[in-house]
């Protein structure tokens, strides 16, 4: 139920990513448990990598990306806290597409590359850098 409600408000982002926004982001509000929401003023990019986020990083990274998502325990090492990372945004896109193993790193953290496109890859990490707390200024 909540996955359908996320998956439906992807969908209506990618229909219409202007208009729809807003709508979408609502739901994912109200269907998620204290989500971390993009920041205020972020750019759509973004709003789309959290959308990205809440769909497929959330089981393990958790809804705060602090690395305590529901799975997490079944891992060790266990899956990042992701904002804390000290990685930048090219490494990013690295593991996420390619996988943890692709760079020395545990197996369990899932190469995305054939479900994600290149688009909501580079969208996620831009999300995973502005909820970043050692990118506060
Ligand atoms: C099945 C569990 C799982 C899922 C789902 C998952 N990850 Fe991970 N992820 C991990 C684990 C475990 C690590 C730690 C790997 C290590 O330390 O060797 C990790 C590490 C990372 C890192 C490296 C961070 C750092 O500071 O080194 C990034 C970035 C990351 N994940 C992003 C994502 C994104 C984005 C998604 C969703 C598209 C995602 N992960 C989905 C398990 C998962």
């Amino acid at each position: 139920m909540k996955r359908a409600a996320l998956l439906a408000a992807a969908l209506l982002l990618s229909i219409d990513a202007g208009a729809q926004l807003s709508d979408a982001y609502a739901q994912v509000v109200t269907s998620t448990a204290r989500p971390l929401l993009a920041r205020d003023g972020a750019d759509a990019a973004t709003f789309r990598g959290s959308l990205v986020f809440f769909n497929y990083c959330v089981t393990c990274h958790g809804p705060n990306a602090d690395g305590n998502g529901r799975a997490a325990r079944l891992y060790d090492p266990r899956p990042a806290n992701l904002r804390a990372s000290g990685k930048n945004a090219e490494y990013m896109r690295l593991i996420v597409r390619n996988g943890g193993k692709s760079v020395a790193r545990s197996e369990f953290m899932p190469p995305w590359g054939e479900e994600l496109t290149d688009e909501q890859i580079v969208d996620v990490v831009s999300y995973l850098q502005s909820i970043n707390a050692r990118n506060d200024r």
